[in-house]
């Protein structure tokens, strides 16, 4: 039986093809074939965000999301977030707040804040802690990645 399907996709507005086995997932074809290693990899089963993408625009766990789904679709990860070598106003908004500490949860984070940025809509303090409560970090440092996501979002 043939275990590969051949895909394109779009990961931060450049266009690859490629040839992946159908069990592999997004996170592996984007770290270990593409090379985008910003792309974190943690639990790999769903339940850290570390790996978090934006496909469509909206944020998806990539360790449990296989690489055939993103077949013609748009893939953002974070080394498609600034431009030009400008930090995004999320990533400021981090750095602002002194929200990153090893670092290793935040990529996923800025990504899923970004796609809140993107919905142009206001929310609450228990909306923003809902939205990101996906997102485990180890270093704890919650009330400054709290802080980062409500700053971008009410500026
Ligand atoms: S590595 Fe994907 S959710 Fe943890
Ligand atoms: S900054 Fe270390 S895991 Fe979040």
């Amino acid at each position: 039986m043939d275990n590969y399907e051949k895909i394109s996709m779009v990961v931060n507005g450049k266009n690859y093809s490629l040839e992946v086995d159908i069990r592999e997932s997004l996170l592996e074809v984007l770290r270990n074939r593409l090379h985008f290693t910003g792309v974190k990899q943690g639990c790999s089963v769903g339940e850290c965000g570390a790996c978090t993408v934006l496909v469509e625009g909206l944020p998806v766990n990539s360790c449990i999301y296989l690489a055939v789904w993103a077949n013609g679709k748009r893939i953002t990860t974070i080394e498609g977030i600034s431009k030009a070598g400008e930090l995004s106003r999320v990533q400021q908004a981090f750095v602002d707040e002194g929200a990153v500490q090893c670092g290793f949860c935040t990529p996923g984070l800025v990504l899923t804040a970004t796609a809140l940025t993107q919905t142009g809509r206001k929310y609450t303090d228990e909306e923003i802690k809902r939205e990101i409560s996906g997102h485990l970090c180890r270093c704890t440092g919650y009330n400054k990645i709290f802080n980062a996501v409500k700053r971008v979002l009410n500026e």
